[in-house]
């Protein structure tokens, strides 16, 4: 008896599907609601059976409507790149040009943060991410700024009324990896991680200058780790990275972070050098030094036990100079002139 109505139903509602306008307005319909009706009717001991075939009838009939609405919405809503310039999107802009997505290509930068993670990776590290959004503890209570210490101004860092903050520098990421693979040193495995993000910094705009850029930010820590590591490891990674054995330059400098603090430097590699002049010997890469005790205390890891190294690093930088890119607004102009050559 509720087969042959589930039938009669099944017959009356793809009758109904095939000339309606709105799909939708089939799931009110009464024949479905009649089916439900029938339940009252039945002996208690067939109502859980009956129910369960009724829903089961519904259920068909729903994904009937979502078949019906889908095939619509592809024919009648004509379909955006919603990662195009938004000129390629406007109706009759023949000059938009946009890129099929088969000729579409990774942004440079996401090319070289792919390229970097891979070296580091194959140095035992891990890659985590960062956020976009985060707070005044981890941009600079828990990497040892003093409160009002001046150090603070020298980030430019964007902040909300309510004191939540842009990161200003992928250290924000610091204490959060520590406290992650803390267990890595009780079994005397060393703490290996590195943290490519986005950072953001209330800058005048210029050509070396932006307010979004990314960073690389590397953190080692373990038994007796020294000043010697951290120039190795920065040295593999370089040597790996510009495909040339080079010289490096530690010259101090001062991060409440670190302790002591460092500029990394590195021999201007033969393809980046201008003149043989001294100028364009050296070149600085990026910050670094050995974890202040207090930032890793801050984390629960005692510093008489364990010791580490920092660093950071600016990527746009190193793309630049490996494309010979003359702009670094150039990166985030989404401009398709600038992006077809990668
Ligand atoms: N966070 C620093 C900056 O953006 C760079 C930096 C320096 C990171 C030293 C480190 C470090 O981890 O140890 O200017």
């Amino acid at each position: 008896m509720l087969d042959k109505k589930i039938e009669e139903a099944r017959v009356a509602i793809r009758a109904q599907l095939d000339t309606t306008d709105n799909p939708r307005e089939i799931l009110k319909s009464p024949a479905i609601k009649d089916l439900y009706a029938q339940l009252s009717e039945l002996p208690n001991e067939e109502k859980a059976e009956a129910g369960k075939r009724i829903n089961d009838f519904k259920n068909e009939v729903i994904s009937w409507v979502h078949e019906a609405t889908s095939s619509e919405s592809e024919s009648s809503v004509e379909s955006i790149d919603i990662t195009a310039p938004w000129s390629a999107n406007v109706p009759g802009d023949q000059t938009a040009n946009p890129l099929p997505p088969s000729q579409g290509s990774t942004h440079p930068l996401h090319q070289e943060i792919e390229h970097i993670c891979d070296i580091y990776r194959r140095m035992g590290f891990v890659v985590e991410e960062s956020r976009e959004i985060d707070d005044d503890y981890h941009m600079f209570t828990s990497l040892n700024f003093p409160e009002d210490h001046p150090a603070r101004d020298d980030y430019d860092t964007f902040m909300t009324d309510e004191g939540l903050v842009a990161p200003a520098h992928t250290s924000t990421m610091q204490n959060r990896v520590l406290k992650k693979f803390a267990a890595n040193l009780e079994n005397n495995e060393p703490i290996a991680v590195i943290v490519p993000d986005r950072v953001f910094r209330n800058e005048d705009l210029d050509a070396t200058h932006e307010h979004t850029f990314y960073q690389v930010e590397g953190v080692f820590v373990g038994k007796d780790v020294t000043v010697g590591n951290l120039i190795a490891t920065l040295s593999a990674f370089m040597t790996e990275y510009f495909g040339e054995e080079l010289k490096t330059k530690l010259q101090p400098f001062y991060f409440p972070f670190t302790e002591p603090s460092f500029e990394f430097a590195i021999e201007r590699p033969e393809i980046l050098k201008k003149d043989d002049s001294e100028e364009q010997k050296w070149l600085e890469l990026l910050g670094c030094g050995m974890i202040h005790p207090n930032v890793l205390r801050e984390a629960g890891i005692d510093p008489e036990v364990y010791s580490g190294f920092a660093w950071g690093n600016g990527i746009e930088r190193m793309v630049m100079m490996k494309h010979g890119i003359e702009d670094v607004r150039h990166f985030e102009s989404a401009n398709l002139q600038f992006l077809r050559q990668f």
